[in-house]
């Protein structure tokens, strides 16, 4: 059984289940609520209810006072529907209105997801989330004023632990301490989010590429596109030196096949004799373009070192992609530390 649930003065429509926090419905259906704790604490998530009955399956929540209660106001990040509603939220409609927040995180765990990537699960106190879009990023927070971002890989909705594929870095600090000292319940800092690397609302065809693990803020992106039932059409070209560095090679392949409008295309460009490789090689950008010839009609994501995100930008403009169609998302490294350009 689920409700409808009008927003004003957006004028969107949801859809909640029974008891499921219109905060979370909202998210999985990519209405930008603004947001902070995800457990009635902080007030953030504040609006008004128009019409209709809601409830608190927990008791009124502690951000909310019984003043605010009894005039209308409601925290959605706990109320659930109880008939379909109308309801009054101010909706993020710009990146620069999400907060950007410094907040302490525990490492939840640790995962080889290749010899020299690292699936890094950040937990963040309880009483805390980190609002932010599918694609952004956060910075570690270092000694000495140092810092390094790394790209979000999950995607809003799932927001419980934020994710992280950390490349190892010959001679880099931060990423060696990654993959020699870093333990689980090893606390940091963040702030986050960054970055303007995020979906745009189109209706046009989506070419996503990406170059190593510039597949992270790719996976947060195609997550947040299969949890809201988009159905435009996405190409994922991933691009690696050989196999074993398409670390969630399986993961999308699922998506391609669960997904008639997912599209999964892996090239590597030094495939190994063991890698018996059959699929294409190369310049995953000139792939692309093989591909797609007149780029004119698409959305363009790509996320990688700047090598592979400038050819691709330069050769995408030839094609006839406009600049206003075109996102990235591009980082670098130095020989003895880690520096991130987004
Ligand atoms: S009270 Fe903090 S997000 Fe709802």
């Amino acid at each position: 059984m689920s409700y409808q649930v009008k927003i004003q003065p957006s004028g969107h429509t949801i859809e909640v289940e029974k008891e499921e926090p219109i905060l979370e419905a909202a998210l999985r259906q990519s209405v930008a609520f603004p947001y902070g704790c995800r457990s009635g604490v902080c007030g953030t998530c504040l609006g008004e209810v128009v019409s209709g009955k809601i409830d608190y399956p927990d008791d009124l929540p502690m951000g909310l006072s019984e003043y605010d209660h009894k005039h209308g106001k409601a925290l959605f990040c706990q109320a659930v529907a109880l008939s379909d509603l109308v309801i009054e939220v101010d909706e993020i409609e710009a990146v620069g209105e999400i907060e950007v927040k410094t907040l302490p995180v525990k490492v939840a765990s640790l995962r080889k997801l290749a010899p020299d990537v690292m699936e890094v699960m950040l937990k963040l106190p309880e009483t805390e989330r980190l609002q932010f879009l599918a694609g952004q990023y956060i910075d570690i927070l270092l000694p000495m004023g140092k810092r390094r971002a790394f790209s979000l890989a999950n995607a809003p909705f799932n927001d419980a632990y934020l994710e992280l594929h950390i490349r190892h870095v010959e001679g880099g600090e931060f990423t060696t301490q990654v993959f020699t000292e870093l333990q689980e319940n090893s606390l940091l800092r963040i702030e986050g989010p960054h970055g303007s690397f995020f979906l745009r609302d189109t209706d046009r065809p989506k070419i996503l590429m990406g170059g190593g693990t510039g597949f992270a803020p790719l996976k947060g992106m195609i997550e947040q596109l299969i949890q809201e039932g988009n159905q435009q059409p996405v190409y994922l070209y991933w691009g690696a030196r050989s196999r074993i560095d398409l670390y969630h090679y399986e993961l999308a392949e699922k998506w391609a096949f669960q997904h008639n409008n997912i599209h999964f295309i892996p090239v590597l460009s030094e495939p190994l004799e063991e890698d018996s490789w059959q699929g294409e090689t190369g310049f995953v950008h000139e792939v692309v373009l093989r591909d797609f010839p007149d780029m004119s009609t698409l959305d363009v994501y790509m996320s990688g070192p700047p090598a592979m995100v400038n050819a691709g930008a330069e050769a995408f403009k030839a094609a006839g992609l406009s600049n206003d169609h075109m996102f990235s998302d591009s980082f670098e490294y130095s020989e003895d530390t880690l520096s991130s350009m987004k």
